[in-house]
């Protein structure tokens, strides 16, 4: 099979030295694809920037802000039956990007921002994909509630839910405690290693596409 995973998180330029980003670190959609390439399978890693090495055999495609990583899942996506969104896309953009450096010639400066497109969420609307399609949630309230709103709105097969307010899991960290969030059940596996999360994230994968 062939599976499409969005990693890390992405830079939307303020002007040509300066970004707005997040803390991501990529290591849950980098071991997503490690996962499923040892499973013997094609993936096409599109990620933001991290620090990560990269997994053997992957065809790893690279992209910086948003707007890259839309068009660039909206160009691969056909060819994938399963696609994980683990990416943590900044929502917002600057809406301007002046060719020159920004100078501090004022006491105040206002950023004004625009919303970024919804990639997940374009999957079955806009680019017509009807496999696979998991998505995460990273919520830091109604965990279960809000990723089930998400899986309804965006078409979801699975979403992973996790709560960020707690330090020891989540963002930058190693482990996570995660909630499977189905369309008809939610799962709540204990916490783990985001290695091991991702052989049981893959196995769901598979399972959702044997019954499609
Ligand atoms: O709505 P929210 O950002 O919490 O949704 C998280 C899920 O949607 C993640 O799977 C993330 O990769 C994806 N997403 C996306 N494009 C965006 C925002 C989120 O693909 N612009």
């Amino acid at each position: 099979m062939t599976i499409l995973i969005t990693a890390g998180p992405t830079r939307e330029a303020i002007d040509p030295v300066r970004y707005l980003s997040n803390r991501s670190s990529g290591k849950m959609g980098y071991a997503l694809a490690e996962t499923a390439v040892k499973a013997g399978h094609r993936v096409i890693l599109i990620s933001g920037p991290t620090q990560l090495d990269l997994p053997d055999r992957v065809d790893y495609i690279p992209v910086e802000s948003a707007a890259e990583m839309f068009s660039t899942v909206e160009h691969w996506i056909g060819k994938a039956d399963i696609a994980i969104f683990a990416a943590a896309v900044a929502d917002y953009r600057p809406a301007k990007v002046p060719e020159q450096k920004i100078k501090k010639n004022n006491e105040h400066m206002t950023l004004e921002l625009v919303k970024n497109p919804d990639i997940l969420g374009s999957a079955r609307s806009q680019f017509n994909y009807e496999g696979v399609l998991i998505g995460f949630a990273a919520e830091t309230e109604n965990l279960e509630t809000n990723a089930r709103g998400k899986l309804e709105r965006k078409g979801c097969d699975l979403v992973v839910a996790n709560d960020v307010s707690r330090k020891d899991i989540g963002f930058d960290s190693n482990e996570n405690e995660v909630l499977f969030v189905f369309k008809d059940r939610t799962e709540a596996p204990p916490k783990d290693s985001k290695q091991h999360l991702a052989h049981l994230i893959i196995e769901q994968a598979f399972e959702l596409a044997e019954n499609r």
